[in-house]
């Protein structure tokens, strides 16, 4: 058996047709988008034609399409502006949101910005919303950043019901959607959204480049000074192979979409069931065995206690497995999951996270599930 990559989530394989793409970029189509000439004309029109694909497959109008570093510069962008463009004086967010989110708000907090409220949720990881409602009715001028999947425990969220209590309460709504991105379809037209994200590498496109969404009624000033590249919003010469990468990637996944999704789903409900009757203690973390309610790509499994229990990837590592995770912080600590210490998951208990492609076999999840079993036989 070849080695095995079950952390998807992290990020993925590229696709050999997206690498096909983006090769003659490299090799002949070498003009400045900015030059006026022939050379630089046809890669501005190579730029063009990526954003309007990108922007069709997410039905929408090009110019509501920047492209950005990737998924934590479109977060960034998308926190800031709207806090400093928008005299947004308070932001709503919850304690399992990514560190791209997370870290933003709270040092605009510190700086004194905004005032930052965490909203309450269920136990299994779901956003309360009532309580989002109470704190939106409390605040005007709000923002609220809420992610649509979470990229460790799969929750996801309904993005048409928060939108529409954005809408009610007149509050910006920013979701990270880099976690469900060509994996999902999400329709601009439908949805109530302020800004959404996407970053290329999770799903099977290259890595450092993305795209921020935003909504035509919202005008921001430039989150980069310099050039007049993406409409002034964010001087530096255009990451182009990334582009034309990152747009094939999202056209792959559209078209292939509703296969992908009923194979790697039941790659999930496989590792789901097998788990569940083969091991004695194990629990999953937040929803994520909940196949309606989670990401179709990510299980997070909690083990019971061992001595091992640090040794856990290293041990799956060793057998060939690639996979990710870890525990709840311990007290005091900040070395750890802050999704799963929010959760409350003893930190005793080593929790893996395994995230599913395209790629992944049925043959792959069961020696996945064997190694595990003789893992913790061995250890028990
Ligand atoms: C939910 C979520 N948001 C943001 C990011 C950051 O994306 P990038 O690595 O493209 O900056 C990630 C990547 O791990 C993610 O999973």
């Amino acid at each position: 058996m070849n080695r095995i990559y079950l952390d998807n989530a992290a990020t993925t394989p590229m696709d050999r047709a997206v690498i096909d793409a983006m090769l003659p970029m490299m090799e002949s189509s070498f003009g400045n988008p900015s030059s006026i000439h022939t050379h630089g004309r046809e890669v501005r029109n190579t730029i063009e034609r990526a954003r309007k694909s990108i922007a069709g497959l997410l039905n929408t109008s090009p110019a509501e399409i920047f492209f950005t570093s990737g998924g934590t510069e479109a977060d960034n962008t998308a926190i800031v502006r709207s806090i400093e463009d928008f005299g947004i004086t308070h932001a709503i967010t919850s304690r399992l949101e990514h560190h791209a989110v997370l870290h933003t708000l709270e040092y605009m907090a510190k700086k004194g910005k905004i005032k930052l409220s965490y909203v309450e949720l269920d136990d299994k990881g779901h956003i309360d919303l009532t309580h989002l409602e109470v704190l939106l009715r409390d605040n005007p001028k709000t923002l609220v950043s809420l992610m649509h999947g979470n990229n460790e425990i799969g929750n996801l969220l309904d993005l048409n019901v928060v939108g529409q209590l954005c809408e009610d309460y007149v509050a910006i709504f920013h979701s990270d959607t880099v976690q469900t991105m060509a994996h999902y379809r999400h329709d601009l037209q439908q949805l109530k959204i302020d800004f959404l994200v996407g970053a290329a590498h999770k799903f099977h496109g290259p890595k450092g480049i993305g795209f921020l969404y935003i909504n035509a009624k919202n005008k921001i000033t430039p989150f980069i000074h310099g050039g007049s590249q993406e409409r002034n919003m964010r001087g530096g010469t255009e990451n182009v192979y990334g582009i034309v990468g990152l747009a094939k990637a999202l056209e792959i996944a559209y078209s292939g979409m509703d296969e992908h999704r009923k194979h790697v789903e039941a790659l999930k409900a496989r590792m789901i069931h097998r788990l569940s009757t083969e091991l004695d203690g194990i629990e999953f973390n937040g929803d994520s065995a909940n196949l309606e309610r989670s990401l179709y790509t990510v299980l997070n499994v909690s083990f019971p206690p061992s001595e091992e229990a640090d040794m856990f990837l290293f041990n799956l590592d060793i057998n060939k497995i690639s996979a990710s995770g870890g525990s709840a912080c311990t007290s005091g600590s900040d070395i750890g999951s802050h999704v799963l210490t929010a959760l409350n998951v003893s930190p005793e208990r080593p929790s893996v996270r395994f995230s599913f492609s395209k790629y992944n076999t049925v043959e792959e999840i069961d020696y996945v599930v064997d190694k595990l079993v003789s893992i913790l036989k061995v250890t028990a």
